[in-house]
């Protein structure tokens, strides 16, 4: 395996206008965010949407799609079966589990539809649970899961502002008081605010009370540095095209191998094993095949480096105002609770519309792309989510800006 150092020599040598870049970089951070051909013509903190390809993931990506088109039928009959294999091998390796524990997917909302939808566990007068900070979509999975099967649906607020022990004390005090729950959703890093959830204690907390926990890792992986035996959850949906930056319409979805049984088949006749669990016919082959030059890719980079640089990023303006008399930080200080992305709001400003308002103020007087985003109890908030290309001069444009804003 390539090392980051090896990345760094790799950039200084593949392209002129790498090298063109290079040349003026003071980091070895600039270097890797010279890897990205982003436009630079607005400053892009709002990296959550998905996360651009990196240009080696990039040119595998379109020489995948090159040999497909070229070879047709003749690469999909006879080649792609163990290229995909090969890709799920590598990818089940990098997550720590077995291949056959998992499912490539076309994102986290099919990984997590899996998962809600197909949940068979659950009985009448039984209950589930879900937070503030969970996906929309996930909270809408639940909902319908509720109609389906006939259970209660329990919604809680997070606390605001939020300790390791307080989020770990609200699942707990929430499932002693109402024991009907069995299954819960667990949101790792939530995109509404960037708070990150200390899974692993919440998991075994829920399975020593018999309830189930589904883990939606969309923002986590990547972004932080862990594999899947360090969450111990037995459900958990992926995300490639975010922080591992694979193309877009790539995910996974985890099953443990001893709780196949407990998610229903998509297609009973195909079997029972995880690839029954998901049907999706023909998909892009290209982008799932680039999940391995993507995996590669963060690898070289290194989970944990990182995981250092997003936090380094956010805590540069994130901790830099935590003072500010008119601003609201809506991730605490410690950093087991923090990654890259981090919401904030301005005091008192909690509906939709300002916080609209001032991300449109940011892009429109500084030239600072952010969103707001809603559904937050204790009102909508703007989030900042920086990428491996952004640069320390971007952050400080955002900090001089917040403080011309507030
Ligand atoms: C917390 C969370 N879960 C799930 C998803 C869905 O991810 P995907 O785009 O892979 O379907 C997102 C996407 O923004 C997300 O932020």
């Amino acid at each position: 395996m390539l090392s980051r150092r090896a990345i760094l020599a790799a950039a200084a040598t593949t392209s002129a206008g790498m090298m063109t870049t290079s040349a003026t970089a003071k980091t070895e951070w600039d270097t890797i965010a010279a890897q990205y051909d982003v436009s630079r013509d607005v400053i892009q903190l709002e990296n959550g949407n998905f996360g651009t390809m990196a240009r080696p993931v990039y040119a595998a990506y379109r020489a995948h799609l090159e040999r497909i088109t070229r070879e047709g039928s003749f690469y999909a009959r006879r080649q792609a079966g163990p290229d995909l294999m090969a890709v799920r091998a590598k990818t089940a390796a990098v997550l720590g589990v077995a291949p056959d524990e998992i499912l490539l997917t076309r994102g986290a909302t099919e990984a997590l539809q899996v998962l809600i939808a197909g949940y068979d566990r659950l009985k009448a007068g039984d209950a589930v649970l879900i937070a503030d900070l969970d996906y929309d979509e996930t909270q809408a999975a639940f909902q319908d899961l509720v109609k389906r099967r006939g259970v209660r649906l329990v919604s809680i607020a997070l606390p605001e502002p939020a300790t390791y022990q307080g989020l770990i004390d609200a699942y707990e005090k929430t499932l002693k008081a109402d024991p009907a729950i069995k299954l819960m959703m667990l949101t790792h890093v939530s995109h509404r605010t960037g708070l990150v959830l200390p899974v692993k204690e919440i998991v075994a907390m829920a399975r020593a009370r018999g309830v189930d926990t589904i883990v939606d890792a969309a923002h986590s992986w990547g972004q932080l540095d862990f594999t899947l035996p360090d969450l111990g959850a037995d459900f958990v949906g992926f995300t490639c095209h975010k922080w591992i930056g694979a193309p877009l319409g790539t995910g996974v979805a985890y099953i443990r191998k001893e709780r196949l049984d407990a998610i229903a088949p998509a297609l009973e006749a195909i079997g029972h094993g995880i690839d029954a669990k998901l049907h999706t016919g023909t998909t892009n082959f290209a982008a799932t095949l680039a999940i391995k030059d993507a995996l590669e890719f963060h690898l070289r980079v290194g989970a944990k480096a990182k995981e250092t640089r997003l936090r380094a990023l956010r805590d540069r303006w994130a901790e830099a105002l935590r003072d500010h008399p008119r601003l609201e930080i809506l991730t605490p200080s410690d950093a087991r609770l923090t990654c890259g992305i981090t919401s904030f709001r301005l005091k008192g400003k909690t509906s939709v519309e300002e916080n609209r308002a001032v991300a449109a103020d940011l892009l429109q007087r500084f030239n600072i792309f952010t969103v707001e985003r809603p559904g937050v109890a204790k009102g909508a908030c703007v989030r900042v989510t920086p990428a491996l290309f952004t640069h320390e001069s971007e952050i400080d444009a955002l900090i001089a800006a917040l403080k011309a804003i507030a």
